[in-house]
């Protein structure tokens, strides 16, 4: 069995490699632009220890998106459930990440913490000193790695084109959802995104998340099984963006994308899944990194329905 996990991921490796060509590395962030289009990594991990890899799973990029999942887990661990649910709502949107058309139409709370706008918000909700301090502190503990750091390159490249993210968070503050002064809270926004990690400690931070956030190997619990409930269950939803729906049919996980190329993926039974591939479909999601999901999804039965 074990060799069968390995090999079907190296085989998922190689389809993902063939759709590389059907995707485009992001570039409305500058520096993500110089992103080295030929990567492309996996690897699955499981509370018992056992570990597959594939590829480029051991290089670091920056999580973008995927930091929305633990702003999320902070707003909800310091200013509660009632607070952060009066700002953001759990609703799906079919709309692009950085839409701003919803604000405006419907209600004036951001359709879910998935979104940027949503995200912002939830950055606006971390009731801390040093927000990005605890927001570094839970990402190194959730992915199990205490060397993560911020890409200050990247970091200072969105923070100077960020333009649309600004444009949201003004409009945030005008009609009073944010607390804060939208550059500040932007820039806690920005430099969550710009933190540095790998396939790898995507796959940790899933498996925590699978096991309900105990860490199976103190047996310490790390995150409240209520957030992990609420987190993974928007992640399903809305963590694809407007393409939730389609990838949820495909690969049937919860997941969560970033343009910097990872995609994570939360598995049943204690196993997590952390992709890297920076070439992007029209959505913003990596192309080579769901094709290895849907093949995994399917040939070793991972669908949670
Ligand atoms: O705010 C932004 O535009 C980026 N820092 C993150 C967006 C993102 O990752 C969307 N992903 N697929």
């Amino acid at each position: 069995m074990e060799q069968d996990v390995q090999q079907i991921l190296e085989e998922a490796l190689a389809e993902g490699q063939n759709v590389l060509i059907e995707g485009k590395v992001a570039s409305y962030i500058p520096e993500l632009a110089k992103a080295d289009s030929s990567n492309l990594g996996c690897c699955i991990m499981n509370a018992d220890g056992s570990m597959y890899k594939a590829g480029d799973y051991n290089i670091p990029f920056t999580m973008q998106s995927i930091a929305k999942t633990f702003s999320l887990i902070l707003a909800l661990q310091t200013s509660g459930y009632d607070h952060t649910f009066s700002k953001v709502g759990m609703e799906p949107t079919g709309d692009r990440f950085d839409s701003i058309l919803q604000l405006e139409l419907k209600d004036w709370r951001p359709f879910n913490p998935m979104i940027n706008a949503g995200a912002i918000v939830t950055a606006d909700c971390i009731a801390a000193a040093d927000p990005f301090g605890e927001f570094l502190t839970l990402v190194r503990k959730l992915c199990g790695n205490p060397k993560i750091q911020l890409n200050e390159k990247v970091y200072h490249s969105e923070k100077r084109t960020g333009t649309r993210n600004r444009s949201i968070a003004y409009l945030l503050k005008s009609d009073h959802v944010l607390d804060g002064e939208p550059e500040d809270v932007l820039d806690v926004y920005f430099r969550m995104c710009s933190v540095m990690c790998t396939a790898k400690d995507l796959a940790h931070y899933a498996m925590i998340l699978s096991n309900k956030g105990v860490d199976p190997k103190t047996g310490e619990r790390l995150l409240d099984a209520d957030i992990v409930r609420i987190v993974t269950t928007l992640m399903m939803l809305c963590g694809m963006y407007d393409e939730s729906g389609e990838y949820a049919v495909k690969v049937g996980l919860p997941s969560k994308s970033g343009v910097g190329g990872g995609i994570v993926a939360v598995g049943q039974n204690g196993m997590g899944i952390g992709t890297f591939g920076p070439m992007l479909n029209k959505k913003g999601n990596s192309v080579g990194g769901e094709r290895i999901l849907q093949y995994l999804s399917e040939r070793l039965g991972y669908h949670i329905f």
